[in-house]
Order: structure tokens, then C-alpha cells, then sequence
């Protein structure tokens, strides 16, 4: 196959940032039609209030589609909740364990304290979208995704199995496994990055900060785990890209903040890796099916084509400047599919 059309499809799990930055990369989403976006701004999205102000903001920077989520917080009242569903643009909470991530310093120390939210959540049919890593320093951070199953989620469901659950960028074969083992309400979101890179590509031969995210890339074993997912077709899979943008000058530096921006070239990219897995036909349940019907929503109307090219297509290495120079994620091979249409 050297050309495949699909529904236009949807990143289930992207940053936007605010400011100058959001108005630099909203428009380079545009392959998207739709995309869940992540409330974890300084001050958190942790109300509806603060969603609207956000939405319009987002839209005014050239995004028609935010689906909003808000943030949970042990302050998260039942009230909030019942809000974000009157208001109709909320999709999903946002459970960050505190400390998991970028500014996840307001999240959750302690489930139980949550647990009266999510059960109402799981009454009213609202989504939780889980960052499935624990904080516990003893923990060694390629284990943080493993345990955090075995300690806080897999308890979780069987306490509220009617919580609709989307495990997000789920990077190791025992998240897939877990999913898989899930017949209902659990979904899981996939990078880009995760199914291309694997930890020796950010670490041999030095440190490359630009493959440097949370949770972190893990053995090629587990990269190959998700491939297989991915490429399945299985509904329980689909594309949240992650895309999490931070300027030059936060990651080329002694401390480098995490996140891989892959919005402009997601698309090529996975049908490169469909086609490698000889799987291309189910890109559009990974891309653009799978998403909708997890939450309950249209498929778009839209089409997208992507065509295989004779030569490398070559994107920028980075888009903006200064405050919003961004560097997008380049595995280092040469990519041969394009977006025509
Ligand atoms: O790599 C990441 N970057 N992982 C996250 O969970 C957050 C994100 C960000 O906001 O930069
Ligand atoms: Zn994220």
C-alpha cells in the first residue's frame, strides 16, 4: 500500500501551554480535528471557570476543537463535577499523582481522598485520565508505570469498576497486558515517540534531551509491546501524542524538563511505523476510530490521506524563537509518508 485514507483523526492527550507558546503551537496541530487537552497550566485547569477562560483562549490561538479536561485535586468537589458536565466541553479529570510530572505539584497524595469524586464521576459517566506512575522514591523510575498498576489502579477498579478509566501514555508490556486484561471502561492512549524510541536511543552514545519525557522510554521490549498494541487494531488503543512542548532553553540544560513535541509530523511518523509492522490498514482504528468510541463520540466527517514517498520527507527541526523556540522529535531516521490531503 503506498497511500491510505482515513476519517481526519484525533490526539487524545496534548499539551497546549498558554501564552505566547500556546499561540505558537495551537495552529500546528492542525493534522487534528479534535484533541483532549491537558489542564496542567501554572495555575492548574482546576474548575470550569478556569476551562471556559482556557477554551477561549486555545480557540483564539487556532484550535477549533478543545475537548477540556480539568484537573483533579484533593479540593475537587462533587459541585465541580456536576459543573463540568452542565457545561458540556469537559471530557474527562485529570489524575496526576502529585509530584509525577511538570506541574503536577497540586495533585493527588492520597486516592482515598479523591475516592467520593471518582464515584460520582463513575455515576455521572465522566472519565478519569490517568498520569500511571507512582512517586514513591524508592521506586526506581523505569518501575514507576508497573507499580503504580499494582498499587493504585488495579485496586482502583475493582473498588469502582464503573469508573470509565483512560490509562494515559502507556509505555510498558505490563501496562498493555493490565489493559488487555480490562473488558470494559479502561482505554489506553499511546505516544508517537513511545512506539519509535526506546531508553537506549535517549541514553547510548549520550544524552539526547529531545527523547527525554515522563514516563520515560523503556526497553525495546516494551517499545516492541506497544507496537504490537498500536498496530492491533484492538479498540482499547488509540493516539494521545503527549505533545508536550517546552522551549530550547529548558531542555538543552542541566536540568531538562520532559516532553517530546510531535504534533507537526505525529502523522507521517505512524503510518511509517503501521506500515513497517505490515499493519497499515488499522491506522484508522488507532488514529481515528478507537478515540471516538471510548468517549462516546463521533467519528469526524473529515478525511485525512497520507501517500508514501520516493524520497525523505524533511520537516523543520524547530518551529518559534526565543520563548518559543520548540524542537520537534526527530528519531533520526529518514521518513518517507507524507499528509497530502
Ligand atoms: O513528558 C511529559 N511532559 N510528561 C508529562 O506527563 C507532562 C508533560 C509536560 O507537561 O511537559
Ligand atoms: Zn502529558
Amino acid at each position: 500500500m503506498n497511500k491510505i485514507t482515513l476519517p481526519t483523526p484525533d490526539d487524545w492527550h496534548l499539551h497546549l501551554r498558554d501564552g505566547d507558546m500556546l499561540n505558537r503551537v495551537a495552529p500546528l496541530s492542525s493534522d487534528f480535528a479534535r484533541a483532549i487537552i491537558m489542564p496542567n497550566l501554572v495555575p492548574p485547569v482546576v474548575n470550569v471557570d478556569l476551562a471556559k477562560a482556557y477554551r477561549d483562549r486555545i480557540i483564539n490561538a487556532g484550535f477549533a476543537n478543545p475537548l477540556m479536561t480539568l484537573y483533579l485535586t484533593e479540593s475537587t468537589s462533587i459541585a465541580d463535577i456536576d459543573a463540568a458536565i452542565d457545561w458540556g466541553h469537559v471530557h474527562a479529570l485529570k489524575l496526576y499523582p502529585a509530584g509525577a510530572t511538570t506541574n503536577s505539584a497540586s495533585g493527588v497524595h492520597n486516592i482515598d481522598k479523591v475516592m467520593p469524586v471518582l464515584e460520582h464521576m463513575a455515576k455521572r459517566g465522566l472519565p478519569l485520565c490517568v498520569h500511571g506512575e507512582v512517586t514513591d522514591p524508592e521506586i526506581d523510575i523505569f518501575d514507576r508505570e508497573s507499580v503504580f498498576i499494582e498499587r493504585i489502579l488495579a485496586p482502583l477498579r475493582i473498588r469502582l469498576p464503573e469508573l470509565k478509566i483512560t490509562m494515559e501514555h502507556v509505555t510498558t508490556k505490563d501496562g498493555v497486558d493490565y489493559v488487555l486484561s480490562q473488558d470494559k471502561n479502561v482505554g489506553a492512549t499511546i505516544t508517537t515517540h513511545h512506539l519509535i524510541i526506546d531508553r537506549n536511543d535517549l541514553l547510548v552514545g549520550g544524552v539526547k534531551p529531545h527523547f527525554y519525557c515522563l514516563p520515560i522510554v523503556k526497553r525495546r521490549l516494551h517499545r516492541d509491546a506497544l507496537r504490537k498494541a498500536a498496530t492491533s487494531g484492538d479498540h482499547r488503543f488509540f493516539l494521545g501524542t503527549d505533545s508536550a512542548p517546552h522551549s530550547l532553553d529548558k531542555k538543552e540544560c542541566e536540568c531538562c524538563a520532559a516532553g517530546v513535541f510531535s504534533s507537526p509530523n505525529t502523522m507521517p511518523w505512524l503510518a511509517q511505523v503501521f506500515d513497517e509492522e505490515g499493519k497499515l490498514e488499522n491506522l484508522e482504528k488507532f488514529a481515528s476510530l478507537n478515540g471516538p468510541a471510548h468517549y462516546n463520540l463521533p467519528v469526524n466527517e473529515g478525511i485525512m490521506t497520507i501517500e508514501r514517498q520516493d524520497t525523505p520527507v524533511i520537516f523543520p527541526k524547530s518551529y518559534g524563537e526565543s520563548d518559543t523556540l520548540v524542537t520537534l522529535f526527530d528519531p533520526g531516521q529518514p521518513l518517507y509518508w507524507k499528509v497530502t490531503l
